[in-house]
């Protein structure tokens, strides 16, 4: 009889395929693939809309692709797309769909979850945040003791946080308020110091974004915000009336002293590093203006149409995720470097390592058998000119490989410098071409050994759009959405639940309170023990 583990080692036909198949495949050099066929850049490209995707730099030639579409045939991603989208029980492990896709889409076509059709509902909060941001802008909506708002905090993490924080700051050429919005997500006091000297409690509202309304990081930041307003009115209700809550527990919200009205609902349908669609958008749309969420919404749900549409060797986000296994299973590449060349994009690393790595970091299978191979990459970068004047060296000559997706847009938003704007496209692509062709050896064949030599082969995308709009950025981010998903139905795994994060909170509770006590009660390893020490020794 088989053990588990041989049974579970057995390969699929495609991934065996693949793997022969990346074995002959190991000695081409895309500096040769692009010199002998003229017409390597319009097969391995693709656009959709204004989107255009290059990945004639990746380590593929056509064989590769349709092998890898026969990997994604294999595993029934067709079917796995339409249980996404009608709302199916996907994330097993918590039984509830994953309806991200519904908030964007404007078609009234009914998705029932637990027999109600979910459309009005989200269409009911989209008219209330779009109320409620309309007055606040146009200073319509007052503060508790009548002043104008000109400051809205926001308390946050995860998924509360890094989608506001990454919008906002993309499209701030967009902004139509006068309202600063701040961001208080870590439990550092100093930065919930610094935030709330920084405005005035009659001229701020706090925004408590929290899906679960338990995570302690944010109700900890929220009591403390709590008290501040406590100290400057004195009057319980007019504190209450500064605060917000958006979460997917209105009954935990109302405890904490929330009125009803300032309470804007998501829902346990919507996971939260996919809930930037929902009212966790409220910033977006409080700073924007309703008008830019919507098109944010648009251009999601743009690439929402071309996935459930495109075949597999012509859909963008199917793309993106075979050529990032392809990388990931068969070279071993293991980590992703997300490089945007617009300072607009420069939360766009964060926001995708917790997409990814929340989503498909993962050691068993939806059968709960222990995987024996690798799945989502370590995703990093930061932005483009500054990398090349950092961690670009080791992506040229390091003896690691990382893939990279470039992202940038051909025009910034305010185009007050041309030529800042063409001196970036010129270094964008000049980045992407080093790491494919590396130094040219005709003219000096010993200088292989060189320090100067750059060996090449390095595979990267690049995502190329007009300019950063609010419909761009939510295809940008909806393209990493499906290409996750797709990822996720490839490795057999729940790419909708985290319980890896679940430990640390349950350690939590139990280290705080020895951090009260002067005495070490010896139940911890020592290293635990040691920091504790040094802990009580220089508190
Ligand atoms: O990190 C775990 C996590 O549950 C994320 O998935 C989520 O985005 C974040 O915590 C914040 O959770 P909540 O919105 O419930 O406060």
């Amino acid at each position: 009889m088989k053990t588990k583990i041989n049974q579970l080692q057995e390969k699929t036909k495609s991934w065996r395929a693949l793997e022969h198949h990346q074995k002959l495949m190991r000695d081409v050099r895309l500096k040769d693939l692009f010199a002998d066929d003229p017409h390597r850049f319009k097969k391995f490209s693709l656009q959709v809309g204004d989107l255009l995707f290059d990945f004639s730099k990746q380590r593929v030639i056509s064989q590769s692709l349709e092998k890898l579409c026969s990997l994604a045939e294999e595993h029934a991603l067709e079917q796995e797309r339409s249980a996404l989208f009608l709302g199916r029980s996907i994330n097993s492990s918590e039984n509830r769909p994953a309806l991200h896709t519904a908030l964007r889409d404007p078609s009234k076509t009914p998705i029932l979850v637990n027999g109600e059709d979910i459309k009005p509902l989200i269409q009911a909060v989209l008219q209330k945040m779009e109320i409620f941001s309309e007055k606040l802008r146009t200073g319509e909506y007052l503060g508790a003791t009548g002043q104008l708002v000109t400051d809205v905090l926001l308390l946050g993490i995860g998924g509360s946080f890094l989608g506001p924080q990454l919008v906002t700051r993309a499209l701030k050429p967009f902004q139509q308020s006068k309202i600063s919005l701040h961001f208080v997500s870590n439990v550092d006091g100093e930065s919930l110091n610094n935030a709330l000297k920084a405005v005035n409690p009659h001229q701020t509202l706090c925004l408590i974004n929290s899906k679960s309304f338990t995570t302690p990081e944010t109700l900890l930041n929220a009591e403390s915000v709590k008290k501040w307003y406590q100290a400057a009115f004195q009057i319980e209700s007019k504190v209450n009336d500064h605060l917000f809550a958006v979460t997917a527990k209105p009954e935990k919200a109302l405890s904490f002293g929330i009125p009803k009205d300032n309470i804007f609902e998501f829902w346990e349908w919507v996971g939260g590093r996919y809930s930037i669609w929902s009212s966790v958008g409220l910033p977006v749309a409080i700073l924007l203006g309703m008008e830019h969420f919507r098109a944010f919404l648009n251009g999601a749900y743009k690439i929402d149409h071309h996935f459930q549409s495109a075949p597999l060797a012509e859909n963008m986000p199917v793309l993106m995720a075979l050529l990032g296994i392809w990388n990931i299973n068969f070279w071993h590449y293991f980590t992703l470097a997300i490089i945007p060349y617009c300072d607009g994009l420069s939360d766009f690393p964060a926001y995708l390592q917790q997409l990814e790595m929340e989503s498909n970091g993962k050691r068993v299978n939806k059968a709960g058998e222990l995987l024996t191979y690798a799945t989502a990459p370590t995703i990093w970068g930061g932005v483009g000119c500054n990398g090349q004047h950092a961690y670009m060296q080791w992506l040229h000559q390091g003896p690691l490989i990382a893939p990279i997706d470039f992202l940038v847009g051909v025009k910034s938003t305010e185009t007050a410098f041309p030529e800042q704007q063409k001196f970036l496209m010129a270094n964008c692509f000049s980045q992407s071409k080093a790491l494919m062709e590396g130094t040219l050896l005709k003219d000096n064949p010993e200088t292989l050994n060189n320090a100067a030599y750059c060996p090449g082969n390095r595979p990267s995308n690049t995502l190329l759009y007009p300019s950063l709009t609010p419909e761009i950025l939510g295809s940008l981010i909806a393209l990493y959405e499906h290409k996750v998903f797709v990822q996720g139905v490839i490795w057999n795994i729940n790419s909708f639940d985290q319980w890896g994060v679940e430990l640390g909170k349950t350690l939590v509770k139990s280290l705080l309170p020895q951090l009260d006590k002067q005495q070490i009660l010896g139940q911890n390893d020592t290293s635990t023990e040691g920091l504790i020490s040094f802990y009580h020794a220089h508190k």
